[in-house]
């Protein structure tokens, strides 16, 4: 193995995997070298860059280490390298995944994937993007315009390229532990638009149940341009597509007694707000023009809680895999993860994808086993922008670095 060869390729690797998306742009990856032979990447969630109030079960933050998982080994497929989850370890917060790079020898081992349909060439599911694909997509909360024959396009893309490849495969684990060994289910449903409607009624205000919850989400506002952290992580006025002035009278708002107020006693002024809202959904485009909503979800016996943490690591790599598909066929997505984190629209969602979800990961997904129910985690609207779409900025703190004159012993 050559290991000046591999370390360059997993600088680079970190620097692509550092677009991943993540729930509001928290970036809880810590990603460090602990060995260099064979290369071996420890990638730990930094728990200051969670949301224990709005994501509890710590989903988002395992999805997002997903995505950033799946970017690295895209960054390393392309460059003649593969980068294998050996191990997923702890729970919540306290997570911890093992990558080993190795080298394949070959340069671009996915052009082959890409340009042809050749099942002895789809070593590897990664290796069929591109990471130019990782840095041009994006999340776009603008006004989105439906495409079916795109989004029919795209769903047919990515489930040839789930059946043709073998990726995501299951890590190995402890002798301990007795869960399923095969990947989990993906499934996949379209939530007709009054369903939407009823869905986005449900759960409106579901991060401002309580002040401490509302305010999280608020610390991952940057509504001021001379923040040091605009440039840095969480969801900018822009990318929020607030106008300045009313991103400058926000945080004005919410710097003053009134918004110590808000934030402290939401009970007052949660009914006003949701006629408000109500009255804005109203504004909102019908159904003619809406574009396609989705969910995803999986299987589990214990609802959400009863996912492994590796669960929703390889989970997170089918998401963004399934994101980079749609930015293939000209589709954003803009995420609303309230409606499957508020209690009353995930039962909702969990009855569509019972009763219409299609399985996305076939063929090698889990079999639907008795006892397990449909547990929805992501949930976005899909179509074209209607414009350009502000880029999202991230930390720039590079990997930490494992000594290079004393390796870790194995
Ligand atoms: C698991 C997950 C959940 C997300 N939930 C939301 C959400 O509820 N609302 C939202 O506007 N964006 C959501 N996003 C999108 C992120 O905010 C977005 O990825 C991040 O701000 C970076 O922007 P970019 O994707 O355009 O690079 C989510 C992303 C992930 C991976």
């Amino acid at each position: 193995m050559d290991e000046s060869r591999l370390n360059p390729i997993a600088e680079r690797a970190f620097r692509v995997a550092a677009r991943a998306p993540s729930a509001h742009n928290t970036q809880p990856w810590r990603p460090a070298v602990v060995r260099l032979s064979p290369l071996t990447v420890r990638v730990a969630v930094d728990p200051a860059r969670t949301l224990p109030l709005a994501d509890p079960l710590h989903m988002d933050t395992l999805l997002g280490m997903g995505c950033w998982t799946e970017a690295f080994s895209i960054a390393c497929a392309e460059a003649g390298a593969r980068a294998r989850l050996t191990a997923v370890t702890g729970a919540g917060p306290q997570t911890v995944l093992t990558l080993e790079v190795t080298d394949t020898g070959a340069a671009d081992p996915g052009r082959a994937v890409r340009e042809s349909s050749d099942r002895e060439a789809a070593v590897s599911g990664s290796a069929a993007f591109r990471s130019a694909e990782v840095h041009a997509r994006q999340v776009d909360r603008g006004r989105l315009e439906p495409d079916d024959t795109a989004l029919a396009d795209a769903l047919a893309e990515f489930s040839a390229l789930t059946e043709l490849s073998a990726p995501l495969p299951a890590v190995p684990r402890p002798a301990e532990d007795r869960s399923s060994p095969v990947p989990p289910a993906v499934l996949l449903a379209q939530i007709p638009e009054p369903l939407w409607a009823r869905l986005n009624g449900r759960a409106a205000l579901h991060i401002a149940q309580t002040p401490a919850m509302l305010r999280e989400t608020l610390d991952w506002l940057r509504l001021d341009p001379a923040d040091p952290r605009w440039a840095e992580d969480g969801l900018t006025a822009d990318c929020l597509r607030l106008p300045r002035w009313e991103a400058a009278m926000l945080r004005r708002l919410l710097e003053s007694g009134l918004g110590r107020e808000l934030t402290g006693g939401a009970e007052h002024w949660q009914p006003p707000l949701a006629r408000v809202l109500g009255g804005l959904r109203q504004r909102l485009p019908g159904p003619r023009s809406a574009p396609a909503r989705l969910v995803l979800g999986t299987r589990a016996s214990d609802s959400a809680a009863g996912v492994s943490a590796q669960d929703w690591v390889v989970l997170g790599r089918s998401l963004l895999r399934l994101w980079l598909v749609l930015a293939r066929h000209g589709l954003k997505v803009s995420v609303q993860s309230e409606l499957k984190d508020s209690p009353a629209s995930a039962a909702l969602l969990a009855g569509l994808l019972g009763e219409r979800g299609v399985d996305a990961g076939a063929p090698r997904s889990r079999a639907h086993t008795r006892g397990e129910a449909p547990v929805p985690f992501a949930v976005f609207s899909v179509g074209r922008s209607t414009g350009p779409v502000p880029r999202s900025h991230r930390l720039t703190r590079p990997a930490e670095r494992a000594p290079a004159r004393a390796p870790e012993r194995r």
